[in-house]
């Protein structure tokens, strides 16, 4: 373990910034399995505060969504995960998703040219040019706990061709939009910044999560099937429900409450064409 980003992390910020978030807040690994896994075990072990942040230059399983493995070479990418209070009401646990891609895409947003926005495609992927740019994988711990392990993996300084050859359409990275290396530290300062001027409630900061969501959903107006457990569902996407929901306009005109799903098909067809 080594403790040197988090210079760089605090290196801009103010007093009371750096009082929010000392330095025994973050652990920073060279190397680990998971950095989602070591978080949710020191929350299952009851040793969590608020916005205790643990990353890694490289890890040997991580995780993504769907039990996928996420993979990226060292060094090259801002892979984080942070303890974040679970909303009172496990209702609204779903919403930490989009909690999640509204901060971080805002800070991504603030380092893009004006003109380039993010497209957030339910539940948590952030795209850009319609490609991937960064995943989210909220994980809870079975028992009892306060908090949730939102991790969060950024490409940042991934080359096109370290990317596996299946993904090279599909996904993207800062180098490749930029032409050049960006600091992984400095991204994440704007990224916990943003998270921390929401100690009072995350759950406040939803009704803004949803309007920057909305704006950029990419499954609105387009038709879809959804695979959620064993079966299909047809529709039209129709937006954010309070809960974080995907909003699914059936043909009969039903809407349908998405929570999770398996699958998406037909979000990267022309609208209207399903
Ligand atoms: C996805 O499938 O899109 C979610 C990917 C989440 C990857 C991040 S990297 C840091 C954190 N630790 C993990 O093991 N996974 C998440």
């Amino acid at each position: 373990m080594s403790s040197e980003p988090y210079e760089e992390i605090v290196r801009n910020w103010s007093p009371e910034e750096r009082r929010q978030f000392p330095r025994e807040r973050h652990s920073h690994f060279t190397e680990i399995d998971s950095t989602n896994q070591f978080l949710l075990e020191r929350i299952r072990g009851g040793e969590t505060s608020p916005f205790d942040l643990v990353t890694a230059d490289f890890q040997t399983q991580g995780r993504g969504r769907r039990g996928d493995r996420w993979e990226a070479p060292a060094g090259r990418n801002l892979l984080f995960s942070l303890a974040i209070p679970l909303p009172k009401d496990p209702a609204h646990w779903t919403r930490l998703p989009l909690i999640t891609a509204y901060h971080v895409g805002h800070a991504i947003e603030s380092v893009l040219d004006d003109a380039q926005i993010l497209q957030a495609k339910w539940p948590n992927d952030l795209l850009l040019d319609k490609r991937k740019l960064l995943g989210i994988l909220v994980e809870t711990s079975s028992q009892e706990n306060a908090f949730a392990a939102v991790g969060v993996g950024i490409n940042v300084n991934l080359r096109e061709n370290e990317l596996p050859p299946p993904l090279r359409k599909t996904a993207t990275s800062l180098y490749e939009i930029f032409g050049c290396e960006s600091s992984r530290w400095y991204l994440l300062s704007l990224i916990l910044r943003n998270f921390l001027r929401d100690t009072s409630s995350v759950e406040m900061s939803f009704a803004d999560a949803k309007c920057w969501f909305t704006e950029r959903d990419f499954l609105l107006g387009k038709s879809l099937q959804i695979r959620s457990g064993n079966r299909w569902i047809d529709g039209v996407g129709s937006g954010i429900g309070e809960g974080g929901q995907l909003l699914l306009r059936e043909a009969t005109g039903k809407l349908l409450e998405i929570v999770s799903a398996e699958e998406i098909q037909g979000a990267y067809q022309p609208q209207g064409e399903g």
